[in-house]
């Protein structure tokens, strides 16, 4: 089977299907995720606080991006590889909004962006797409406005709801090849879908969206902490990472390994 494109997407769409999305920052996660036949892959600026241990996604830089991206698709052969737009990398100007996305897809070598905002951002992302940069739009929570927004918080509850819908189809007809929804109830996040002709994406936002993404370290079981409601577990890494690192600390101090098998 050839390479996941954005048709792709669009045509599962059309036909009633659904699509998985996962992040990815490195080498080998993006060979196994693009292994497993997970279509789409999303060099996340969650890259900060999941990988590089900041506490927010505001820290993150382009160049940091570019390096996360560049493994990434080093280990994707099929997946569609998404990058994030960081925080401050876009906001200026269409014009800045490009010269970071060239950099993404030049250095990075990855397939489209990603950009957090609603209707405001259509010419951005209209000045994209004349540009050669496919662009996915997210919409709901937006984790680089926390700050604006007090927290994380489900967005797009009652009469905030026909807001979404307007941003979404804003997005689209400026040419976003899908839409992003990330916390928002279900009743809201179906009426967008239903708004739009291009394919969605949800994270906490119910299941009528034509994709699923998470962050990988959570889908895994990898991290500590609170788990956000929308998460499932799909393994327990952190277990398994564990019991291994102190099973080899045991046979190291105890002279067990390196065996006679493992010496020249
Ligand atoms: O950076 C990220 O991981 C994301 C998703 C979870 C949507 O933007
Ligand atoms: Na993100």
């Amino acid at each position: 089977t050839g390479k996941i494109r954005t048709h792709h997407l669009q045509g599962a769409k059309l036909n009633g299907q659904k699509f998985a999305m996962l992040t990815a920052y490195d080498q080998y996660t993006a060979q196994i995720f693009d292994e497993a036949g997970i279509e789409v892959l999303l060099v996340g600026d969650s890259a900060s606080n999941n990988v590089l241990g900041n506490e927010t996604s505001l820290p993150i830089t382009l160049d940091e991006m570019i390096i996360f991206s560049r493994a990434v698709t080093s280990g994707a052969k099929r997946a569609l590889v998404v990058a994030d737009l960081p925080f401050g990398s876009y906001e200026q100007s269409a014009e800045q909004a490009i010269a970071s996305s060239v950099r993404l897809m030049k250095e990075g070598l990855v397939h489209a962006v990603k950009l957090e905002g609603g209707a405001y951002y259509a010419p951005t992302v209209r000045a994209l797409t004349q540009a050669g940069v496919p662009v996915m739009a997210h919409i709901g929570f937006t984790p680089q406005s926390e700050h604006m927004l007090g927290g994380y918080r489900v967005q797009g509850r009652g009469d905030a709801a026909q807001g979404l819908v307007e941003d979404a189809v804003a997005l689209a007809n400026a040419g976003a090849f899908c839409v992003l929804m990330e916390m928002v109830p279900a009743s809201t996040a179906e009426a967008v879908d239903a708004a739009l002709t291009v394919p969605t994406v949800g994270i906490g936002a119910g299941k009528s969206t034509t994709g699923q993404v998470l962050v990988w370290q959570d889908m895994a079981g990898l991290r500590t902490g609170k788990i956000a409601k929308f998460v499932k577990q799909y393994a327990s890494l952190r277990t398994v990472l564990s019991d291994a690192a102190k099973e080899y600390g045991q046979e190291v101090r105890t002279g067990v390994f390196p065996g006679a098998e493992h010496t020249f």
